[in-house]
């Protein structure tokens, strides 16, 4: 489908599909003491990664890692706290980038994990889930080594990047470069496509979102391309809204996910012609439930109805999703037409 097939019905799987609303989760993850523990135990993150495929016969299966790994491997300190976001230290809003020493060995348990599901997911579902690795964009990933955990506005990395370009330039470049290799290593063991997360790239001015945005993705793309031609990328640039069109044009990738504030009948008229989207419920619709989620599907999928169309999320899962309220929508997707 990523190739441009279009079926009657779209194929589906949700963006934190793997996570806090499944009680299978919430247990292997008390288990073992903590998000990290989980992400690092090839074993565990390879069993997280398949629990919704079992439960759901979700059409995607999403490698269970977190886009924090990789300023991990660049030589930050990441923790998650319970109740609390993410933290990375030391934030580079007051430390130099040249002072961190690159760690990409800790990046080896993931390549584990995607191994261990590749081995396992051909027997789920008669072989017929497609395997996706992940990572953040340079900007988003940016964002939180600047300001050391998540922040509002990412106020403290958009001054960053317009007070140091040539510092700010440097830590991108040396994301996006740890971000190819993760990538070509998750293809290698064993994912069939990879999505690019940049969720904050919604706070940037048009010539920054070039710059940080664009740019650096195109960049990926390109280095992937280069070394693994068939390997598809997913690109979703949340919050992009009226960028979207540069970004799919411009960027070299295969699809474009939406998030939930785009039209998609508006994505379809100004998208290029044929090429894939994902998307784009809004997760609060999940939430609802009944008749006004059944709707806001139909609204979707018939407004994509004439390009290939991945059904997901505009973005991730909520962990106050009713499991029943996920049952609903993909009987509603996949019934008969
Ligand atoms: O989609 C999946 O199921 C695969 C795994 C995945 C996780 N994080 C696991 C996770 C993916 C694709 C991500 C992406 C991610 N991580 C993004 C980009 C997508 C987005 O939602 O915008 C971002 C910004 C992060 C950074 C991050 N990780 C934050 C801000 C947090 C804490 C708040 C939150 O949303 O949970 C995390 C922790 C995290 N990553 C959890 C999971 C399942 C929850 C950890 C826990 O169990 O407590």
């Amino acid at each position: 489908m990523l190739k441009g097939a279009i079926p009657t019905v779209p194929p589906l799987w949700l963006m934190r599909q793997a996570g806090r609303y499944l009680p299978e989760y919430r247990a292997l993850r008390a288990e073992k003491g903590g998000f990290l523990a989980l992400a690092t135990d090839p074993v565990a993150a390879a069993e997280v990664t398949l629990q919704p495929i079992r439960r759901f016969g979700f059409d995607g299966a999403i490698l269970f890692s977190d886009i924090l790994m990789v300023p991990w491997a660049l030589g930050q300190d990441l923790s998650f706290g319970v109740g609390d976001g993410p933290r990375l230290e030391p934030a580079l809003m007051n430390h130099a980038l040249n002072a961190l020493e690159r760690v990409p060995e800790r990046l080896e348990p993931v390549y584990g994990t995607v191994r261990r599901v590749a081995a396992e997911l051909p027997a789920l579902n008669g072989g017929a889930t497609t395997f996706l690795g992940f990572a953040g964009s340079p900007w988003t990933v940016a964002t939180y080594m600047v300001a050391g955990k998540g922040s509002k506005d990412q106020g403290e990395t958009r001054r960053v990047a317009y007070n140091d370009p040539g510092a700010f330039q440097a830590l991108v470049d040396a994301i996006a470069a740890m971000t190819v290799e993760y990538l070509i290593a998750q293809a290698d063991a064993g994912v069939e496509a990879v999505q690019l997360f940049d969720s904050w790239a919604g706070s940037l001015s048009p010539a920054q979102f070039e710059r940080w945005v664009i740019a650096p993705n195109a960049a990926i793309v390109a280095a992937l391309k280069a070394k693994r031609p068939d390997l598809l990328v997913i690109g979703f640039p949340k919050g992009a809204g009226g960028k979207l069109p540069a970004y799919a044009r411009e960027t070299g990738v295969d699809a474009l996910g939406l998030d939930e504030t785009v039209d998609p009948a508006w994505a379809n008229s100004v998208l290029p012609e044929g090429m894939p989207v994902q998307g784009n419920l809004d997760p609060l619709a999940l939430i609802a439930g009944g008749a006004e989620l059944d709707r806001a599907v139909d609204r979707i999928t018939a407004a994509l109805a004439g390009r290939p169309h991945v059904f997901n999320l505009g973005h991730g899962i909520l962990p106050d999703t009713p499991i029943a309220h996920v049952e609903r929508l993909i009987a509603h997707v996949r019934r008969d037409r």
